[in-house]
């Protein structure tokens, strides 16, 4: 399984990126919202300066027309954009469509494992499952995610699994194990999934003993 950081926030794809296991960047219009900035200017930088990864970007019209619109704008700003695209009837039309053009998509909002077979089939390069927003209302986010790897591998579809909305480290384990081919994961999950008391404790014993013999 790959990482991708969830976050439009420069600093935090610079710092993800500096741990050498950086893969790719999804933002979503609440990302870039609290950003303050001017979307396609973030787009560049990121694209420019940090990643040739898949950074994906979210369009926000309701019909097709008006998100291939979009999207026709958005691409020319890299080659290594993703057009996000929201699972409707309309964002399946539109995925089809970019898809026809060779232009990658990320069907994003996907929270059954019909949605995700859905985006597949009109060509999706990546499907993602939200993982949190699904645990919050009492259902079990991380077998959706096991239910659509076991319908790709067995049909052989070859659209990737992201595992979104990553609320905490045991997600990021578990869609590991249930088949994601991605997890995207904001930075203060990234940054837990470095911790152990063990690590640290390890370290410290390590530097005192170390200490004790070079006296
Ligand atoms: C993924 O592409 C989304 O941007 C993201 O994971 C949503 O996460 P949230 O449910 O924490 O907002």
């Amino acid at each position: 399984m790959k990482f991708f950081i969830d976050t439009a926030n420069i600093d935090e794809i610079k710092e993800a990126n500096a741990l050498g296991i950086l893969a790719g960047v999804t933002t979503n219009p609440s990302l870039v919202a609290k950003e303050g900035v001017d979307f396609h200017d973030r787009l560049r930088e990121i694209t420019q300066e940090v990643t040739e990864g898949s950074v994906s970007a979210e369009v926000v019209s309701d019909d097709a027309e008006g998100m291939l619109r979009e999207a026709e704008e958005l691409v020319k700003i890299a080659p290594n954009i993703t057009i996000k695209l929201p699972m409707t009837l309309e964002g399946l039309k539109a995925c089809k469509a970019l898809t026809d053009q060779g232009v990658k998509t990320n069907v994003t909002l996907v929270f059954s494992a019909n949605q995700a077979l859905l985006a597949a089939r009109a060509g999706a390069t990546y499907v993602s499952p939200f993982l949190g927003r699904l645990d919050d209302m009492g259902q079990n986010g991380m077998n959706l995610i096991a239910e659509i790897a076991e319908i790709f591998d067995r049909h052989a579809i070859e659209s990737q699994i992201i595992a979104a909305s990553v609320r905490h480290p045991m997600h990021v384990t578990e869609a590991a194990l249930n088949g994601a081919h991605i997890a995207t994961i904001p930075l203060k999950v990234i940054q837990q999934l470095v911790k152990h008391p063990l690590t640290d404790a390890g370290i410290e014993k390590f530097k005192n003993d170390w200490e004790q013999a070079n006296k």
